[in-house]
């Protein structure tokens, strides 16, 4: 569940102070896929960004599984982030690192061993069908393929809440079709 209280994001100060969200109110049901629409720039990538507190909001509460993330530490936000998973706008891989080393990442981070690591790593792979693309880097990956590995990633910790901030910009229709049944 998430909720969103009087969310406002204002960038800058003064005279060039931009309000790119303003006073936001909604809730996302568990279970429910709550899609956000509008213009290049209209402020999608920064609600998502609010959402996981990667940005921090200017005033109002983000309330995820009943935690308002507004009002944690560092430490304890990092916690809450692991639940979780984002796919960002450009996939946002790691160039030096292979598909499957990419999916690891967060699983690293974690402390989980290595042989539990590389279980889920292939079944991640094979539930985004990529299993033959393990040891590929990102430039040997198409478009769609590098947003697989993205998917696969965020979902790595088996997140609560998966934010997908147009997983599917620049890909052909079939791409989008299918990245759109994955999700
Ligand atoms: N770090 C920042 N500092 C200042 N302004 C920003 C920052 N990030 C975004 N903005 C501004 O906030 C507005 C919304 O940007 P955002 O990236 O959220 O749009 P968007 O809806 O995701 O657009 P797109 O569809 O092009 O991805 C834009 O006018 C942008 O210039
Ligand atoms: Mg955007």
């Amino acid at each position: 569940m998430i909720t969103l209280e009087k969310l406002t994001k204002v960038y800058g100060h003064g005279a060039s102070a931009v309000t790119v969200l303003d006073d936001l109110d909604f809730s996302v049901a568990p279970g429910e896929i709550f899609a956000v629409v509008g213009p290049s720039g209209a402020g999608k990538s920064t609600l998502a960004q609010c959402v996981n507190l990667l940005e921090r909001p200017t005033s109002g509460s983000v309330i995820v599984n009943g935690e308002n993330l507004t009002e944690l530490n560092e430490a304890d936000l990092r916690t809450a982030r692991r639940r979780i998973g984002t796919v960002f706008q450009s996939d946002g891989l790691f160039s030096r690192r292979t598909a499957a080393q990419n999916i690891a990442l967060p699983l690293g981070y974690l402390g989980v061993t290595k042989v539990e690591s590389k279980k889920r790593v292939a079944e991640l792979l094979d539930r985004v069908g990529l299993s033959s693309r393990a040891d590929y880097y990102p430039h040997q990956l198409s478009g769609g393929q590098r947003q697989r590995v993205g998917i696969a990633r965020a979902l790595a910790l088996r997140p609560a809440v998966l934010l997908s901030d147009e997983a599917t910009s620049g890909l052909d229709p079939e791409s989008t079709a299918s990245i759109t049944a994955l999700l």
